[in-house]
């Protein structure tokens, strides 16, 4: 048994429908590669701190990342400089609205790579982030995959009926790191979005939750082209989530994924889309916050525990599936424990 007919898997010219999501400040080039070295589909994600445009000193370092990350995965993937790179760039529309000139100058940084694929998700506006890439793209004789990342069955239709996108991804409840606090779990909305969808139209993809391949044959039964997993590929050597944060996250106890605005205040990293809020492990900053501790107590707290290299006030984000991972593995090896799984699975 294979996926040989899957859509997203002939679409990407892929093995395995399966993604890592764009994670600001967490994917590398080497998590990117590896997902698609394994046959699924890698990103990596800009976004991180101080954003790549390169118009400050902060940022033009952060660009060079930026370049370095892409670089380091064209040598893993052994593609040649100009040869089309199979990975896919995660871009935050808010981030973009906020200097149109830098996003545009960072977008093409990507798609001049070229790229295979381009990923827009938290923005007010991103059909206008959609058309910029679709223009250039018609001025430079080539196609870039379009992957927009949405949480409501509205949007979602907007995406399909409207921008006419390659690929939808339904960004559930569960899902970790940033989301929309009313969205609903993936499940439901996956099966409110599907019978939206036309012969030739957009790819619905799930993510929310997900850890094992028992729940990627669960999503594609229902329906999905694709899964992608964000929590699960954050606990791989490859990925630069802290070392604290990864042995965190792996001890943490059951049941402790929680949505909440507590991350993003105490971090003091607000200006995401009204609605947006993130999912992450319970702490000692989130049970001060919901209590109504002040704020900025609250930060100096959270620096503070910092300094000693303390978790118990962390922001680890982190889905509803977490609890199910139990142990740090290659990117490569993820992809293949998902495959064998899923597979069993569907032939169940
Ligand atoms: C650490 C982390 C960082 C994330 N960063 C981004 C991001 O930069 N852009 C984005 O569209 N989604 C981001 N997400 C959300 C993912 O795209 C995806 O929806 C989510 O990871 C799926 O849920 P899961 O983590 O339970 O697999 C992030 C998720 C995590 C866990």
């Amino acid at each position: 048994m294979s996926f040989d007919g899957n859509k997203l898997c002939q679409l990407l010219g892929i093995k395995i429908p399966i993604m890592s999501a764009p994670m600001a400040g967490v994917t590398t080039g080497s998590l990117a590669a590896g997902v698609t070295l394994a046959g699924g589909f890698g990103l990596l994600s800009t976004g991180n701190s101080g954003f790549c445009i390169p118009t400050t000193s902060t940022s033009i370092d952060s660009y060079n990342s930026f370049k370095g990350e892409i670089a380091s995965a064209r040598e893993l993937l052994g593609t040649t400089a100009g040869l089309p790179l199979p990975i896919g760039v995660g871009f935050l529309g808010w981030l973009l609205d906020k200097d149109e000139e830098g996003g545009k100058r960072l977008l093409m940084a990507a798609l001049d790579e070229p790229v295979k694929a381009v990923w827009f998700s938290f923005g007010q506006d991103l059909e206008k982030w959609i058309k910029f890439v679709r223009d250039y793209d018609a001025a430079n004789n080539r196609k870039t995959i379009i992957i927009v990342q949405l949480s409501t069955v509205a949007k979602i239709q907007v995406a399909i009926r409207d921008w006419k996108v390659d690929i939808v991804v339904a960004q559930g409840n569960e899902a970790g790191g940033h989301g929309y606090t009313s969205s609903p779990p993936v499940k439901v909305l996956v099966s409110s979005v599907l019978p939206l969808t036309t012969d030739g139209g957009p790819l619905i993809l799930g993510a929310g939750g997900v850890a094992t391949g028992a729940q990627v044959a669960e999503l594609l039964n229902l329906g999905v082209s694709g899964v992608i997993l964000g929590t699960r590929f954050s606990l791989t050597p490859e990925s630069r989530l802290g070392e604290p944060q990864k042995k965190a996250l792996l001890s943490a106890g059951p049941n402790l994924s929680v949505r909440s605005m507590a991350f993003d205040e105490v971090r003091d990293t607000m200006g995401w889309p009204r609605g947006v809020d993130g999912r992450g492990i319970r702490t000692a900053s989130v049970d001060d916050y919901e209590r109504g501790d002040d704020i900025s107590v609250l930060r100096a707290k959270l620096q503070d525990s910092q300094k000693n290299g303390d978790m118990s006030r962390a922001v680890i984000w982190a889905g509803t599936g977490y609890s199910l991972v139990k142990e740090l593995k290659p990117a490569k090896e993820v992809v293949e424990e998902l495959r064998r799984e899923c597979l069993a699975h569907l032939k169940n």
